[in-house]
């Protein structure tokens, strides 16, 4: 098998292609013939060694779409050959011709009219959208949502989810006015400006609020959010760490909480595939779909020179054409 090997931490120029012994699956595992991987910010820390949790040499990736080629011991569920997705898989190792996962966090796309490329861009991530929104932020129907970065790659998946949850009001922030048009083309009821943010709605008030972003944009949020309202702190896109008071938190009845899928899945894997059967309508009705950008694997350097640069709108996949 092939793969592309994070040799150190580093810029996008850090990757190497390796030829490497094939992998064979362990008892509840399943090997995958890998098709599409999704690039995602999350590697782009972790190759910088940013987020030092993985020292190279590794092979990045944590989401795949392929078929199944091996079954592990006690794995009954899927037969060879069957188009699949995995979720977020901490034991990475995407970059790849073939992986293995986690038989639990690996989802059939069989009977699905679904793009691969597609399904591994916004499959994890809606899991993710799901997960955080029904088991962390409790959403009721009704509610008012807010959701920074609207247009990246985490925070794309949202407000399908949101609405499709009985969200009643859905409003993104961009950083730039050219991603103010791909965002629209999302279920938001309204996009704004980060640099018009807060006082351009300033007289909403909103029950959820979706942070990937973090820095000032969920420190201006809290003084948006109604009563018994819950910000989910998803991610750090502007790695800047955010000064919260908790005098503010406890006086305006407000809370903030942390949602990490890896983390959360590789303890309760069991919550997965509920989470991706609801999840998986919506993509194959097509409420789930935004620019996906496509570059053979050998390019894992120009997909992470694209990320870090921010050029990308929507996601970025890298394919097996090796
Ligand atoms: N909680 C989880 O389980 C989970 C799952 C997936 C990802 N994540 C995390 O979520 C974050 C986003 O990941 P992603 O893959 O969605 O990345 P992405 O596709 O690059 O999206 C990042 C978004 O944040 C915006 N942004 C970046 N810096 C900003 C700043 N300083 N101010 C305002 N907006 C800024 C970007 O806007 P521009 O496009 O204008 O740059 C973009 O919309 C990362 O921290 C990642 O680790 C968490």
């Amino acid at each position: 098998m092939k793969a592309m090997v994070v040799t150190q931490y580093g810029g996008p120029d850090v990757f190497s292609e390796s030829e490497t012994p094939d992998l064979h699956p362990g008892p509840g595992q399943v090997s995958i013939d890998v098709t599409h991987s999704a690039v995602g910010l999350i590697d782009s820390f972790l190759r910088r060694g940013t987020i030092p949790i993985f020292s190279p040499p590794y092979v990045p990736g944590l989401e795949v779409a392929g078929t199944i080629r091996e079954l592990g011991e006690g794995v009954t569920d899927f037969r060879i050959g069957e188009p699949v997705v995995t979720l977020s898989l901490m034991s990475l190792g995407g970059y790849a011709t073939v992986t293995v996962a986690d038989s639990a966090l690996t989802i059939s796309l069989d009977g699905f009219k679904i793009d691969p490329a597609l399904a591994v861009s916004a499959l994890p991530n809606a899991v993710t959208a799901y997960l955080s929104l029904t088991k962390v932020a409790h959403i009721q129907k009704g509610e008012n949502v807010l959701i920074h970065g609207a247009i990246g790659g985490l925070a794309s998946a949202y407000p399908a989810v949101a609405r499709s949850l009985g969200a009643s009001r859905i409003v993104g922030t961009v950083r730039t006015a050219s991603k103010l048009e791909a965002a629209r083309e999302l279920d938001y009821d309204d996009v704004v400006l980060a640099e018009d943010f807060p006082s351009a709605i300033a007289d909403e008030q909103f029950n959820i609020v979706v942070d990937p972003v973090g820095g000032d944009m969920l420190a201006s949020s809290l003084d948006l959010m109604a009563p018994l309202g819950r910000a989910l702190l998803v991610g750090n896109a502007s790695e800047h760490a955010v000064d919260i008071s908790s005098n503010t938190l406890w006086l305006k009845n407000i809370g903030v909480q942390g949602f990490n899928v890896g983390g959360y899945l590789s303890g309760n894997p069991s919550a997965g595939r509920p989470a991706a059967k609801a999840v998986l309508q919506l993509l194959e009705e097509g409420k789930i779909d935004f620019p996906v950008t496509l570059l053979p694997l050998q390019n894992a350097s120009e997909a992470h020179r694209r990320m870090d640069a921010k050029e990308i709108i929507g996601r970025i996949v890298l394919r097996n054409e090796f």
